[in-house]
């Protein structure tokens, strides 16, 4: 029992502000954020890679409709904003998620967050390093000097991507080759793969392929920050300004060039093929919550954070509708799925020039979200280690520059060296689940401080809605409109089948079973002709319907079912996360039943874990991986350490 009381132990607001006033007479960070730079810093960290880079491929998939997944993020971002900003104005400390959660749910959970926060800075940065580099090779090559005899500037490919891609690309041409002879159609992107694996020195057997200019700009940036940057407010303002203005002239100047005809179909691959943007969408809003960890150095912390969140998220939200629209619109969703979607969709018009600007102001932009991620996470660390969870030298400020340089110096090798040779929507998901586990856990804290009597008040409160009615309505609502919609899709679900590659059964079935299924068809829908031309036509066909459409064909086949889905356990763990999702729905709209939560920080809490869901049992392994090395670095090291001994000794 005693061991369970230390792990819940709990940090008292009162004395959190007290040591921070006693760490002002030691000489405070100075204040000077208002509401204006504050928005400033969140613009600053939330456009980045996700808009120049990992937008592509969510385009690819969900075609146009993406833009529904970008307002479905942003609402839920904004809610977990309110959260954010009432914890933000009642502590108004650095330590942000981290030290929210030692006051609403203990040390364990403190450190936890402290511990997932890790992936939102750190991972963030390797993503945006990774993008940062594509940029820059592109950039550099279309400069051209004439005087000079520079007609762009060749990076040998081996050192601008990883291993793991160009290994991949590699084997991809290879067999592209082999199945279509020398005239088969490969795209730049694995051309470029194929060129990195082949051209790499070799070691032994092992081809030697690095990402180097996304190792550099991390030094640099590292090197930046760790020489204190007093300049680093106006260098932001100035970056964030110069981003603002070209994503305006990319609207601006885009606009003319979009032929509404690449809108349709609006939502090509349907509701799954925009929910496989989910990471990436989600990646590009990460950064709001950043500015909470500037929390010392604003003049009124408690009344401007939470409204430069709100302000930065919507700026942002709007922004990037427009993006996705024009993007989508000037050139097919099929053609995005490229690691520089915004100067590719101009080079494709020959608009080089143009082009060029972006990769410009791409390498500016995300060289700001980097700097402000790189600023966090030696905070994170400095207050995880001014509570003894961390070794005392985390917090150790460099005599001359005044910085955390220690824990500067490594951010810095936890972010380059993986960089090095990391790929990019491996990272990017690992970044998103972990975000969006602290913003769960965030919101969870503003529902459980919200049940005690004596809790702590800040300035800011969430406006209270009572979901006592709201949620298990909500909830009963959404999963009556889900079978209604797609009744095959939620039985499947529920018995666990999973459609098979529509490759792969179509070509087992036999002709005659073919038939039956084509009979099926034609008895609710007309095939179009063109279909019957060639001879892959039918299963041409069949990959164009929707999942659900399909799912009701092959019951009105009255075929095998064996012949179209897989079973069995693997399945029920591929479904894992959102049998997890709907049991946690369950819960809470019985708690707020029994308890009248407050609806804001509810709805928070859910979209975010049912974003968590969408992200595939693979993220969530290696989640689970990381929460457990976390562990034992807490049991090992941290429980033992923790101030909170010497406050409330055994
Ligand atoms: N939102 C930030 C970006 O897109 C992390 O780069």
């Amino acid at each position: 029992a005693f061991v369970f009381k230390q792990l819940f132990r709990r940090k008292k607001v009162a004395d959190i502000l007290a040591s921070g006033e006693q760490d002002a007479h030691h000489g405070s960070m100075a204040r000077h954020l208002g509401v204006r730079d504050l928005t400033a810093f969140g613009i600053a960290a939330i456009i980045g890679a996700g808009i120049f880079s990992t937008i592509g491929k969510a385009s690819a998939d969900g075609g146009p409709a993406v833009i529904f997944l970008f307002l479905f993020t942003a609402i839920a971002c904004g809610f977990a904003a309110f959260a954010y900003a009432e914890f933000a104005s009642m502590v108004p400390v650095s330590g942000s998620a981290y030290t929210y959660s030692y006051v609403a749910f203990g040390e364990l959970f403190a450190w936890i967050i402290g511990w997932a926060l890790i992936m939102e800075y750190a991972i963030g940065n390797i993503v945006v390093a990774i993008s940062w580099s594509d940029y820059l090779v592109s950039l550099l090559s279309i400069i051209k000097i004439p005087a000079l005899g520079i007609h762009g500037i060749h990076v040998p490919e081996w050192m601008t991507m990883d291993y793991f891609s160009a290994k991949r690309g590699h084997e991809e041409v290879m067999q592209l080759l082999s199945a279509g002879g020398s005239n088969v159609e490969i795209s730049d992107a694995l051309r470029e793969a194929n060129a990195a694996w082949t051209g790499a020195p070799c070691i032994g057997s092992f081809h030697l392929v690095l990402d180097i200019p996304a190792l550099a700009i991390i030094a640099i940036i590292t090197w930046l920050v760790y020489r204190g940057i007093k300049e680093t407010r106006n260098a932001s303002n100035v970056m964030v300004a110069i981003k603002l203005l070209v994503i305006l002239l990319i609207i601006g100047v885009g606009v003319f060039y979009v032929d509404t005809s690449n809108w349709t179909p609006f939502a090509p691959n349907g509701v799954s093929g925009i929910l496989k943007g989910v990471s990436a969408v989600f990646f590009a809003y990460i950064g709001f919550d950043a500015i909470s960890t500037t929390a010392e150095e604003c003049k009124n912390p408690q009344r401007d954070l939470p409204k430069a969140m709100m302000y930065s998220i919507i700026i942002c939200t709007v922004l990037y509708i427009i993006i996705a629209l024009i993007i989508t619109g000037m050139v097919s969703y099929t053609e995005l799925n490229v690691g520089d979607p915004l100067a590719f969709v101009f080079e494709k018009l020959n608009l080089n020039w143009f082009s060029g600007i972006i990769a410009v102001s791409a390498v500016v932009a995300m060289a700001s979200v980097l700097l402000v991620f790189q600023l966090g996470q030696p905070r994170i660390w400095m207050s995880m280690s001014k509570d003894g969870l961390l070794p005392a030298k985390f917090a150790s400020i460099h005599p001359r520059f005044k910085t955390p340089g220690f824990a500067t110096i490594v951010t810095g090798f936890v972010v380059g060296i993986p960089a090095l040779f990391m790929d990019l929507s491996t990272v990017a998901d690992i970044c998103s689940i972990g975000t969006l586990f602290a913003f769960v856990l965030v919101c969870g804290g503003v529902l459980r401080l919200g049940m005690e009597k004596d809790r702590p008040h800040g300035k800011f409160k969430t406006p209270y809605i009572n979901a006592q009615w709201i949620a298990p309505l909500l909830l009963a609502g959404g999963i009556t409109c889900f079978l209604a919609i797609a009744p095959c899709t939620g039985i499947d679900f529920i018995c666990s089948r999973k459609l098979k590659d529509t490759e792969q059964f179509i070509t087992a079935l036999k002709p005659e079973e073919k038939a039956k299924l084509e009979a099926a068809i034609i008895s609710e829908r007309i095939i179009p002709a063109a279909y019957y031309h060639d001879k892959h036509g039918f299963g041409d066909f069949f990959k164009t319907l929707s999942s659900e459409e399909q799912r009701a064909f092959i019951k009105l086949s009255a075929l095998p079912k064996e012949k179209f889905y897989e079973t069995g356990l693997s399945v029920f763990a591929g479904n894992l996360p959102h049998w997890i999702f709907f049991l946690m729905a369950f819960l809470l709209s019985f708690w707020s039943f029994r308890h009248k939560l407050s609806l804001i920080p509810l709805l928070g809490l859910i979209s975010c874990l049912y974003m968590m869901s969408e992200l595939g049992w693979q993220n969530w392994v290696g989640f689970a991986i990381w929460l457990l090395i976390g562990l034992l670095i807490y049991f090992g090291y941290s429980m033992k350490n923790s101030k909170l001994n010497k406050i409330n000794p055994h």
